[in-house]
């Protein structure tokens, strides 16, 4: 049981005053009856209607995004602008977690869910997901740095795991790369060991779902149903 305000709220994607607002104008309707009441607890699977139209709860949100330069991976309040306020304040509200942060400086695939076991199993290097990334380097990488990322590199603090480096043959600096953790820097750090700087670094795909490139800068959208079942089926989960 979930009460009618949330409900409304996350069904119909309002701030938790606008559903309150709704309700008590007598705009909700719960199994055919009007409820004015907004904290009553109401079946997850109740029949809602606002205005007369069906909204649909949603139990998880998933979100893919196309994170800008200049954003931090970050849900709380910062100086720097955050990837949370590319959203709607509706959306804001869910309290999603980012799945495996981005650098400020990198762009490209950020999912965005409140699906903790999901997040968890996409970022913990136990579930082996792979993420990958195109890199700009500032002198071409070699054989011997693909040697490097497959017998796994000694960074110090820890040990990265195997991960797979791909050179674009017309230019050396242009490189994929998948690894299977997502330790702080990581490819910047599994290239400056091979002596490399990173001059600009994009995702593209994290547990084999990719980068909508039509989204641009900053766009975002949700998931669809196969990338979503895709997703939790490659992680073992269920909805
Ligand atoms: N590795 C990095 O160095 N930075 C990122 O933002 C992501 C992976």
């Amino acid at each position: 049981m979930i009460r009618l305000d949330k409900l409304t709220a996350q069904a119909a994607n309002m701030t938790r005053s606008q559903a309150v607002a709704a309700i008590k104008k007598g705009r909700v309707t719960v199994d055919g009856s009007i409820c004015r009441v907004p904290d009553q607890k109401v079946g997850e699977q109740a029949e809602l209607l606002l205005d007369g139209q069906p909204v649909t709860y949603e139990k998880y949100v998933y979100l893919m995004m196309d994170k800008p330069a200049g954003y931090l991976s970050a849900t709380e309040d910062t100086r720097d602008p955050s990837v949370t306020e590319l959203l709607p304040e509706a959306l804001q509200k869910r309290s999603l977690g980012i799945v495996g942060r981005l650098d400020k400086d990198t762009t490209g695939l950020l999912l965005l869910t409140d699906n903790g076991e999901l997040n968890h199993r996409l970022t913990s290097p136990r579930y082996h997901m792979d993420k990958v990334y195109l890199a700009t380097l500032d002198v071409p990488a070699d054989g011997r740095d693909v040697d490097d990322f497959e017998n796994g590199m000694d960074l110090g603090d820890f040990t990265a795991m195997p991960g797979r480096l791909e050179i674009d043959p017309e230019d050396g600096r242009n490189c994929r790369v998948t690894i299977r953790e997502g330790k702080f820097h990581q490819v910047k750090r599994m290239f400056r060991a091979c002596g490399k700087t990173v001059v600009a670094l994009r995702r593209i795909s994290i547990g084999g779902v990719s980068l909508d490139d039509t989204l641009g800068a900053g766009g975002w959208r949700r998931l669809t149903e196969n990338e979503k079942t895709f997703l939790l089926a490659n992680c073992g989960l269920k909805e």
